[in-house]
């Protein structure tokens, strides 16, 4: 059986989503899923060994099929990776998840945040800001496309945000 009533948050890595994710699903009462840690727990692999090991595509694929999974699961907030716009394949599921939101964050705020840690694969390039300027520019309109909703999250707090997510979804879902 599909459940088609998650709360779903796409967004650029280091945009805030596991923090809005977990506060989201504190305020609901509802469980709180991370496709990347659901990805390392069945994997028993980091992501960057992950990345090693199988590649970038093989990742996708880890990620689709935790997407496919979800969709016979009762209702989460999903956080997920930045990337799993990249894939034609994740529109219909994620579509099929429930409510989208986008975190939409600034490049400096970005860069700031992922700039601490060395778990993210693509970002280990000699100009990691440039290179998030150009996954930025290439997947803006991904996540717009994905996406019921965009909230543009500089300057607010986590807890401004998921207040934000939590009645944008009940007025979705159309609960009182
Ligand atoms: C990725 C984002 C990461 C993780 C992997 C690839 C991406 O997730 O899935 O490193 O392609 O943007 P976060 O957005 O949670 O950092």
């Amino acid at each position: 059986m599909t459940h088609p009533h998650h709360i779903v948050l796409i967004g650029f890595m280091g945009s805030g989503k596991t923090t809005v994710g977990h506060l989201v699903a504190e305020k609901l009462d509802w469980p709180f899923v991370d496709t990347d840690s659901q990805i390392v727990d069945e994997a028993g692999l980091s992501i960057p060994d992950i990345f090693a090991a199988e590649g970038e595509s093989g990742f996708r694929d880890r990620e689709t099929a935790v997407l496919t999974k979800l969709t016979t699961e009762p209702p989460s907030v999903i956080s997920t990776g930045g990337g799993i716009v990249t894939q034609p394949r994740n529109a219909p599921l994620l579509k099929s998840l429930g409510f989208v939101v986008w975190l939409s964050a600034t490049e400096a705020d970005i860069f700031s945040r992922v700039s601490r840690n060395r778990n993210r694969p693509l970002l280990l390039t000699p100009d990691p800001r440039q290179t998030i300027h150009h996954l930025l520019e290439q997947r803006r309109t991904l996540y717009a496309a994905f996406a019921h909703l965009t909230i543009e999250t500089h300057g607010l707090e986590p807890e401004e945000i998921a207040y934000g997510v939590c009645e944008s979804a009940r007025h979705y879902y159309g609960a009182p």
